[in-house]
């Protein structure tokens, strides 16, 4: 097995290889697509693994991101990050864990010959399959942290899919009122908005930024302009006490190609006011925005959470939500070891 210095993988031996991660996808979780999104364009590192014979058995690339300051995205993570698309050949076990080690070793060598690969908020990046194992050990003895878990939930209008279990219209709890949101509400959505942010900014991966207040009100408003926004209130005596916010499938396109199911909606943003947590109030909001995407004929939706927040992962699975990609990171790119 050896490291290839140039770019001379063929159309062929590329989409050969696009063709097994498929395959080995399809046998470990049949909510992942069916072929890997094309390789991103990236920096043009050469990252690839040969095998005997010069068969291709991995490649990668690595995309190079830079917030804008004004941006929501940048309180999702740290403000540069190094992404890594990784291909990874075989059907499964130790051969797919060397081969991802040494197209890490690959992209690590690249990574610390950047100008301060130590710099403060830089991350590096992987997206890997929850269930395809065999890349979990590897990354953690390379400095990666499963900081956030894309989870999915099943909606029940895919014949193709079983529908998910769980709990279907949970009762809104006595006393609370849970309303669509409307423009008047936007103040209410950026507080209830920071308060989620703030929450999850104990994990390590979300961070508040000067600009997370007005990026949050851009986004809110932005949603609350379509004729029915996925955004919900849950009020006590006429005060907020919880929100839902999220994306219709127009809006959710970005998140789609990591789904077999298309389109999907996506669970941007939900919170509960810390005295009113549970109640109930987090799976009546859940279990409102599940009608709305049942009836709207959406198969999938998607949200983030953070993998050590210890109210989220639980919370999640008795929504019927579960782990379909998780996002490792090591903080900054120079701690991969
Ligand atoms: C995650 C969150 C939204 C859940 O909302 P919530 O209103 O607390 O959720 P619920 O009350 O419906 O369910 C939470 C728990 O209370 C329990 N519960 C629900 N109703 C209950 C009741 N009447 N009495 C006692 N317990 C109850 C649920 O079974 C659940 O238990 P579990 O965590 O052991 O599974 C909320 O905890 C929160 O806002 N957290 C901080 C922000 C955050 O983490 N956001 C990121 C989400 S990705």
């Amino acid at each position: 097995m050896s490291a290839v210095n140039d770019d001379t993988v063929t159309s062929e031996a590329r989409s050969g290889l696009r063709r097994q991660v498929g395959l080995r996808w399809r046998s470990r979780d049949p909510l992942l697509p069916a072929l890997p999104s094309d390789l991103p364009p990236g920096c043009g590192a050469p990252l690839r693994v040969t095998g005997a014979g010069g068969a291709v058995l991995a490649a990668g690339s690595c995309a190079h991101w830079e917030g804008e300051p004004a941006a929501l995205d940048l309180t999702w993570g740290a403000a540069r990050r190094f992404e890594l698309t990784a291909w990874v050949a075989g059907p499964g076990g130790p051969a797919v864990t060397r081969v991802l080690d040494s197209l890490l070793e690959q992209w690590r060598e690249h990574l610390v010959g950047l100008p301060d690969p130590a710099a403060a908020d830089t991350a590096a990046v992987v997206t890997w399959p929850s269930r395809d194992v065999d890349g979990a050990a590897c990354l953690l003895r390379r400095g990666f942290a499963p900081l956030a878990v894309i989870a999915a939930r099943i909606t029940g209008t895919d014949p193709s899919q079983p529908a998910t279990p769980g709990l279907g219209g949970a009762a809104v709890p006595a006393g609370v009122r849970i309303r669509r949101a409307g423009t008047a509400d936007i103040d209410t959505l950026v507080r209830c908005g920071l308060e989620v942010v703030r929450f999850d900014a104990h994990f390590g991966g979300v961070q508040e930024r000067p600009s997370t207040a007005e990026a949050l009100r851009r986004e809110f408003t932005a949603m609350l302009a379509l004729p029915r926004p996925w955004i919900w209130l849950a009020e006590r005596d006429g005060e907020a006490v919880g929100m839902l916010a999220a994306e219709q499938p127009e809006q959710a396109g970005w998140i789609a190609p990591r789904a077999r199911s298309a389109p999907v909606s996506y669970l941007l943003l939900m919170g509960v006011r810390a005295g009113e947590r549970a109640r109930g109030i987090g799976a009546a909001l859940s279990a409102r925005l599940n009608e709305e995407v049942l009836a709207a004929g959406v198969p999938l939706t998607l949200l983030h959470y953070a993998q050590v927040n210890p109210l989220s992962a639980p919370f999640w699975s008795q929504q019927g939500y579960r782990p379909l990609w998780t996002c490792w990171e090591a903080r900054p790119p120079g701690c991969i070891r």
